[in-house]
């Protein structure tokens, strides 16, 4: 689906690569942009920053939580009217520790927001878009979601489940010879500050060459996207290597299954005052 002319709604779309392919929408003459992230300040400044390119309208929404979800998708609708293209990207990691150190805490907010966020939000919109007879739906996965990568179990868990899921709307709609498209992105490491002190043998990926490669992709209807390329062999390789050979390769050799040893994560750039903290 063309973006020029559409409205796009862009969940995390105050950082990284949600912030850049918002700024790339409005460069490619979408009529209105729409940011829904948690983070209500940076939400402000994102509104502030892109409005110089365009219509820009931001909202709080935790897509993990269905009610916050709705309220969003309501106070959305009678600002904006109807979404075109949906694009979820909101995800996080929450540390680098091995499965048995994590908490429930841990396991929840993961999957609550790597898998049935994206889910919470295209359920709003899938129904809209269907009863429209058009739209596109991009999930922003992972190529840890076909990857079995250790330090990241509950990262890699909730990515496996995000393409699994993704994937199987789209040959739904297909199915259902419905015009709304769904694509599915899994990209590599990506040089956004997410996965700050990470040491990968394969090289970092540049955040405006996945934000660019993600709306060509929306453009051209592709089903699904490896970013780069290389990622579609990756089950390939998995089929026809024995395990212990695929863990040599891969882990051994290419060194991924040691790739979060050092992951410090994405550090606070500014401390907030106390004051702040509280209304956060
Ligand atoms: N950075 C990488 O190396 C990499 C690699 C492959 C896939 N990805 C995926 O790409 C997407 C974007 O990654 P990024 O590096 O740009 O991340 P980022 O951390 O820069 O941005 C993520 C955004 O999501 C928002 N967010 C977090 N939790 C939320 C919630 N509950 N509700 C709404 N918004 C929420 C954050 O506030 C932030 O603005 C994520 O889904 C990530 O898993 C990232």
């Amino acid at each position: 689906m063309k973006i020029q002319g559409n409205t796009v709604l862009i969940t995390g779309g105050c950082s990284g690569i949600g912030k850049i392919m918002g700024r790339m929408c409005l460069e490619k003459g979408a009529s209105r942009l729409v940011i829904w992230d948690i983070n209500e300040f940076a939400i402000e400044a994102t509104v502030r920053e892109l409005s110089a390119l365009g219509s820009v309208y931001g909202h709080k929404a935790d897509i993990s939580s269905p009610e916050s979800v709705d309220k969003a998708y309501v106070d959305t609708k009678e600002a904006c009217g109807d979404v075109d293209i949906l694009i979820n990207c909101a995800g996080i990691i929450t540390n680098n520790k091995t499965f048995a150190e994590q908490t429930d805490l841990d396991i929840i907010r993961t999957v609550d927001i790597n898998t049935k966020g994206a889910m919470f939000v295209t359920l709003r919109y899938i129904k809209d878009m269907k009863a429209r007879g058009c739209g596109h739906i991009c999930n922003i996965t992972s190529s840890a979601g076909m990857l079995s990568l250790p330090k990241m179990a509950l990262y890699a868990a909730s990515k496996w489940g995000a393409i699994g899921w993704s994937d199987s709307v789209r040959i739904e709609l297909q199915r259902e010879k419905s015009p709304v498209r769904v694509t599915t992105i899994a990209p590599y490491f990506i040089n956004t500050g997410m996965f700050d002190g990470i040491r990968s043998f394969f090289k970092v990926l540049k955040p405006e060459t996945v934000a660019r490669k993600t709306l060509r992709a929306i453009e051209h209807n592709r089903g699904y996207k490896g970013i780069p390329f290389t990622q579609h062999f990756i089950r390939l390789m998995q089929g026809i290597f024995p395990v212990k050979l695929f863990d040599f390769l891969f882990g051994d050799v290419c060194g991924l299954y040691t790739v979060m040893d050092h992951f410090t994560g994405r550090r606070p750039a500014v401390k907030l005052p106390e004051n702040k903290k509280k209304a956060c």
